[in-house]
């Protein structure tokens, strides 16, 4: 494997090189040398029968998805191997062993965002239009999605077939596109669009007379759903995917490192939440053309950090203004409370409609609660936490994994 390049010796100097500016430098190219090798091979696998039309579209698919974003999960697995191999050997087939396992983390997430996009209608992402937006492609994006997921199976298998861990691999990938599933499903179904749902929900009458409500104990309960559904749909494929596969390829026993799973899906979970300017806020109030794609949880009826925590800060008029749905409470909250606050009268107000002066109103709360000053005090406690929990691990290079994490998550602005 590789021989064109030098064998790789990990000893504490290389890894510092390797995390340095420069080293990831070194380490992002090497990665991106073995993205053209994995799509290459995909494209000319031969056990299918397959028309040169069809390899240049698998070829275009790949490149359009795959590739473009800021590949950090996909390098995480290389850091975090160096991390654990550090005083051994590294040879050029184990770093290359550790970039096939790192593409694959960048192939699950191309088909989650994929298919992420046409569920949430989304128009832009990674600085270029959807996918399934291109004219040419429409719903065949939904086959393009579940061949990227088949894909990585396939570079499993032809890399690691004969490896003791090979097992454990299956398991660990299985797990988590459950859970990466699960959490997207629980995301979706607290989410609604357009009309027909507003139809259902006046029809039913289901909508909440918000006044009445007791807010906090209404945003505690969708704070609690909010850190569920970032847990299962980004903390574990982001955070505890390329941790658990550089843990594996390293030899190690996935169950001796419990503790370094919950600290990573915690730091996901903060990832999502806690650190200033991210997705949630971003989305609001960003300029599209900085980070690449524009939002739509207002729009999408979205269970997002801001209309939790503007729910747990508003007043009677502001919460008037949003006047989120009764749909979205009962998702959090077991019916009965809300049975007595029906409103028969109305739909939900602002909060999820797709016109842009409705948009324009949630967000001009959302500018007047002060979210920014929360969230700095959300994301001040969270990360002391982090730091002491980290301290806590006993293995070396679990700490030195963690720190290396919240290092790279705390100064993101993206
Ligand atoms: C983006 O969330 C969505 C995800 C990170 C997960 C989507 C998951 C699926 C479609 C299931 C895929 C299953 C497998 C096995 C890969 P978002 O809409 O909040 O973020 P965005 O603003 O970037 O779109
Ligand atoms: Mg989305």
């Amino acid at each position: 494997l590789h021989s064109d390049a030098s064998p790789v010796k990990c000893t504490r100097q290389q890894e510092q090189r390797c995390l340095s500016d420069h080293g990831i430098v070194d380490a992002r190219e090497r990665f991106m040398q073995a993205y053209g090798r994995l799509r290459d091979d995909l494209v000319g696998d031969d056990s299918c029968d397959l028309t040169d039309d069809a390899r240049r579209w698998l070829a275009q698919m790949i490149d359009y998805n795959v590739p473009g974003g800021k590949l950090n999960r996909g390098l995480s697995v290389i850091d975090s191997y160096l991390l654990l191999r550090q005083g051994s050997e590294v040879t050029e087939d184990d770093f290359f062993l550790a970039c096939v396992l790192g593409w694959c983390v960048e192939w699950f997430q191309a088909c989650a965002l994929l298919l992420d996009d046409i569920m949430d209608d989304s128009h832009t992402r990674r600085d270029q239009i959807c996918w399934y937006r291109r004219p040419e492609v429409g719903l065949k994006g939904i086959n393009d999605g579940i061949l990227l997921k088949c894909h990585i199976l396939i570079m499993i298998k032809k890399y690691f077939r004969e490896k003791p861990y090979f097992i454990d691999l299956l398991d660990v990938w299985n797990e988590v596109a459950l859970q990466t599933s699960l959490g997207q499903m629980i995301d979706l179904i607290g989410t609604h669009t357009g009309a027909d749902d507003l139809t259902k929900y006046s029809i039913e009458g289901h909508v909440i007379h918000l006044p009445n409500l007791s807010i906090e104990l209404d945003s505690d309960a969708a704070h609690i759903q909010y850190r569920r559904i970032v847990k299962y749909k980004t903390a574990y494929y982001s955070f505890y995917l390329p941790v658990a596969n550089a843990l594996l390829l390293s030899g190690a026993k996935l169950e001796d490192f419990s503790g370094l799973k919950d600290i990573l899906i915690e730091m996901g979970i903060y990832f999502q939440i806690q650190v200033p300017f991210q997705d949630d806020y971003l989305d609001c109030f960003a300029d599209p053309n900085a980070i690449g794609k524009i939002g739509t949880d207002i729009e999408d009826h979205k269970c997002s950090w801001l209309i939790v925590q503007a729910l747990g800060h508003a007043d009677n008029n502001q919460i008037e203004v949003l006047h989120v749905s009764y749909h979205f409470v009962r998702s959090y909250k077991s019916m009965d409370i809300y049975r007595n606050n029906v409103s028969h009268a109305h739909s939900q107000k602002n909060y999820g409609k797709k016109d842009s002066s409705s948009v324009s109103e949630v967000k001009r709360t959302y500018a007047s609660l002060d979210l920014k000053d929360i969230f700095s005090e959300f994301e001040r406690r969270c990360y002391n936490h982090l730091v002491t929990s980290i301290e806590a691990q006993k293995d070396h290079a679990a700490r030195e994994i963690l720190k290396s994490f919240l290092k790279k998550i705390h100064q993101r602005k993206k």
